[in-house]
C-alpha cells in the first residue's frame, strides 16, 4: 500500500509538468452566459481512488452537513464490499465515475485489458446504480488515442491539484484549494486520506464564505451550457476543442 502510494506520487509529480493553468488559456466569468453572472461561482470537487470504508463516510458526512455535492471516481476492486457507500454517494446528490478496476495507467493497453479496467468497473457500477453514464478519470491523467476511442465516457481531468497525497499537510492542502480555485475549476483530491477530508472541509467552509457553490462535474458543465460527450477531455469549465491537442502533447505525439 505504502509503495503504491509512493509510486503514484511520483507519477503525479511527473504528470504535473504537463499541466498548464486552465484560466490562462480560457476566460471564465467573462464567457459565462447572462443567466450565470460572475456572482455565480461554481467549483467541482473530485475524489479519486476510493471508496474507502474508513475515510469516505467521514467525507460524505462533512459534505452533507454543508450541502456540498462532489464527484467520486471509484476503483473497481474497492467497490466490492463498499456497495452501500456507492449507493449513499448517489442518494446524497454526488456523481459517480470510473477510475479503473485496479488503478493502472490505461495508456498502452490492449482492448481486452482496457475492457477489464473500464468496462468491468462500469458493469459493477451499473449493477449497483442502474444504467447511467459514468465519466472516466484516467489514473495519472494519462490519455492516448485508444483511451479516447474506447472510453465510451467523457474523460474528466482537473485544473487544480493540491497534491493531497504528497505531505498530508491539512493547512497546506486547504490553502492551495482556497488560493488557486477560480470559477469553473475541477479540483483533484483523494478520499483515502483523513488529512484530505479535514483539508477539504476547511477549504470548503472558506470558499462557501467567498460565495462559491460546489456542484458535480456534470452540473458544472451543464451550468456553462455544455453537455459532456464521450471521448472528449475536460479539465475545467468552459472547455474548448483546443484542449484536445494541447493538454498532454507528449502522450498524443508519442502515440
Ligand atoms: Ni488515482
Amino acid at each position: 500500500m505504502k509503495r503504491s502510494i509512493r509510486s503514484e506520487a511520483l507519477l503525479f509529480s511527473l504528470c504535473f509538468f504537463f499541466l498548464t493553468t486552465c484560466h490562462s488559456v480560457f476566460a471564465s466569468a467573462a464567457e459565462l452566459t447572462a443567466e450565470h453572472s460572475d456572482t455565480e461561482k461554481l467549483l467541482a470537487l473530485t475524489f479519486d481512488d476510493g471508496p474507502s470504508s474508513s475515510v469516505t463516510p467521514k467525507l460524505l458526512d462533512g459534505l452533507a452537513e454543508r450541502g456540498v455535492h462532489a464527484t467520486f471516481f471509484l476503483i473497481g476492486n474497492r467497490i466490492e464490499g463498499n456497495e452501500a457507500l456507492v449507493t449513499r454517494m448517489e442518494s446524497e446528490g454526488h456523481q459517480v465515475g470510473i477510475h479503473t478496476y485496479s488503478h493502472v495507467a490505461i495508456t498502452g493497453l490492449t482492448q481486452t485489458q482496457f475492457y477489464r479496467q473500464i468496462g468491468r468497473t462500469r458493469e459493477l457500477l451499473t449493477s449497483i446504480l442502474g444504467e447511467e453514464s459514468f465519466p472516466l478519470r484516467p489514473p495519472y491523467g494519462f490519455v492516448d488515442k485508444n483511451v479516447i476511442q474506447w472510453s465510451n465516457a467523457p474523460i474528466i481531468l482537473w485544473s487544480v491539484d493540491p497534491k493531497d497525497w504528497s505531505d498530508h499537510n491539512v493547512q497546506r492542502i486547504a490553502s492551495v484549494m482556497i488560493n488557486q480555485a477560480s470559477p469553473g475549476d475541477i479540483i483533484l483530491l483523494h478520499d483515502i486520506f483523513s488529512s484530505t477530508v479535514e483539508a477539504t472541509l476547511t477549504a470548503v467552509d472558506e470558499l462557501l464564505r467567498q460565495g462559491y457553490y460546489f456542484v458535480t462535474v456534470e452540473e458544472l458543465f451543464s451550468a456553462y451550457g455544455i453537455l459532456l460527450e464521450n471521448g472528449t477531455i475536460y479539465r475545467c469549465a468552459p472547455n474548448t476543442s483546443a484542449d484536445q491537442t494541447t493538454f498532454y502533447p507528449r502522450r498524443y505525439e508519442d502515440d
